[in-house]
């Protein structure tokens, strides 16, 4: 109950409806009661939904602010580390030093998957798509940790969140090596997060590995940047699925599953292929003239975004980082020439300033990921991975409150009530 109320008045009808005020945000209109008086709300896309109340992130889109439990994107990115993010994901601050320690250790104690676990990349193909064999191998835990599988169990929710967290660098990197044929690397407990991940998908048993401290950092931010972003296509897919009672492997794989389209995660990929599309700068009014025409579903991937309509401070980060990253690794990337050259065309374009189209968190993170030396195929993997205590958050979030199964409603618009016709009278 609030003291707040709205008043729709519908048919004749007036109904009284709750606002609710969050912390900061604008306020939100309980439509709950609308079912019970014979109506549901019409809204494609979620646009004007809140489908929850959390306490972990916030966005303000007209502004450019992105906050995980309170402190600014751009103050993680540049202060914390991805573990300390995660924490302050999951458990709502940040850590002490010491609760630090253990956590980190917690996560260490984990990294390893079963050895059988192997066995399942067998059956793809080496040219799969590495989110295809993602989609299936993280599913795939929750065959083999029956011991954290209890949703109701606080302990079990902690469990896997840990070993989720822990693993889903392991199982990136053998993605990646069995798509190019090389031996699976272990991880190597007494390196960094970001860097045992690179150790993963670099090293090889041959010799021994080497981590470019600057790479690793780089590493790091790539994954802080994309840690969480509230109710996002992927992490409602993943609550979506949770609130059935199912598995949190099995939800996070929902999530990945969601994440791999274009409009999302997959936009990272599509951004360099596109930039590698378009070759050279000459070439880059066709592709903006593309973009903007009506009858063509060309997009300039990596601009827009649902809820960012100023910028995306994620994409300042992620583009101070690459420049960062190229000048210490003397990449001198024709692409980002082309990037940045686009980026300043489509700012300056009535289009796109009109419909508010910025570059997003994606635009700039697929050529830091190139010049690191990761494959295009794996950059979504490499979102993956970065979202993943996100879902695990709001996964956990959900199901420690009160929460009913998600099941929208809507608008039927097919044929009436009408008599079965016989396969001969049709
Ligand atoms: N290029 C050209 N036109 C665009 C673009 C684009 N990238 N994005 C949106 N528009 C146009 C769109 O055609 C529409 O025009 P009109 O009003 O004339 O019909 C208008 O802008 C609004 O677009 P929308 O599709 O209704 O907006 P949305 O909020 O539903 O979609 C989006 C957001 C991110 C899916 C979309 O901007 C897009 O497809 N961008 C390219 C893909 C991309 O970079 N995705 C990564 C998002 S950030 C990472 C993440 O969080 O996953």
């Amino acid at each position: 109950m609030s003291d707040k109320k709205a008043t729709l008045s519908v048919d004749g009808k007036t109904l009284e409806l709750d606002v609710y005020s969050g912390t900061i945000g604008p306020d939100v209109i309980d439509v709950s009661p609308l079912t019970g008086n014979g109506y549901f709300t019409y809204d494609p896309g979620f646009v004007s939904t809140a489908s929850t109340e959390s306490k972990i992130t916030y966005i303000d889109g007209n502004q450019g602010i992105l906050l995980h439990g309170g402190y600014p994107i751009d103050q993680l990115a540049e202060q914390s580390d991805y573990l300390e993010t995660c924490y302050l994901l999951l458990y709502g601050a940040l850590p002490t030093a010491e609760q630090k320690e253990k956590f980190v250790n917690k996560v260490r104690m984990h990294t390893m998957v079963n050895d059988q676990v192997s066995t399942f990349f067998k059956g793809f193909r080496r040219d799969a798509h590495p989110m295809a064999i993602m989609c299936g191998v993280v599913g795939a835990l929750s065959a083999f940790y029956h011991d954290s599988l209890d949703i109701k169990d606080e302990q079990h929710r902690q469990i896997s969140a840990i070993r989720l967290i822990a693993k889903m660098p392991t199982l990136a990197a053998m993605t990646y090596k069995y798509t190019i044929g090389q031996p699976f690397m272990y991880p190597q407990n007494h390196l960094s997060y970001s860097e045992n991940f690179l150790h993963m998908m670099f090293g090889n048993p041959c010799e021994p590995s080497k981590v470019n401290p600057v790479v690793a950092r780089a590493m790091d931010k790539i994954f802080i940047l994309h840690a969480d972003h509230e109710q996002n296509a992927s992490t409602s897919t993943v609550r979506l699925a949770g609130s059935t009672g199912a598995n949190p492997f099995a939800c996070i794989s929902a999530g990945i599953a969601a994440l791999w389209g274009p409009s999302h995660g997959g936009a990272n990929e599509a951004v360099l292929n596109m930039l590698e599309e378009i070759g050279d700068e000459s070439r880059i009014d066709e592709f903006v003239a593309k973009a903007k025409d009506k009858d063509d579903p060309f997009r300039l991937m990596g601009f827009g975004h649902r809820v960012y309509k100023n910028f995306d401070p994620r994409a300042k980060v992620m583009k101070q980082a690459a420049d960062e990253v190229l000048a210490e690794l003397g990449v001198d990337d024709p692409l980002l020439r082309i990037a940045k050259r686009l980026e300043q065309i489509a700012l300056e374009d009535e289009y796109f300033v009109s419909k508010k189209l910025y570059p997003n968190v994606d635009f700039y993170s697929g050529i830091i990921l190139k010049a690191i030396g990761i494959p295009t195929s794996m950059f979504t993997v490499i979102f993956a991975l970065g979202r993943t205590p996100g879902w695990i958050a709001h996964w956990n979030e959900m199901i420690s409150g009160s929460y009913k199964i998600g099941r929208p409603r809507q608008l039927y618009t097919g044929p009436a009530q009408r008599d079965f016709v016989p396969l001969d009278k049709r």
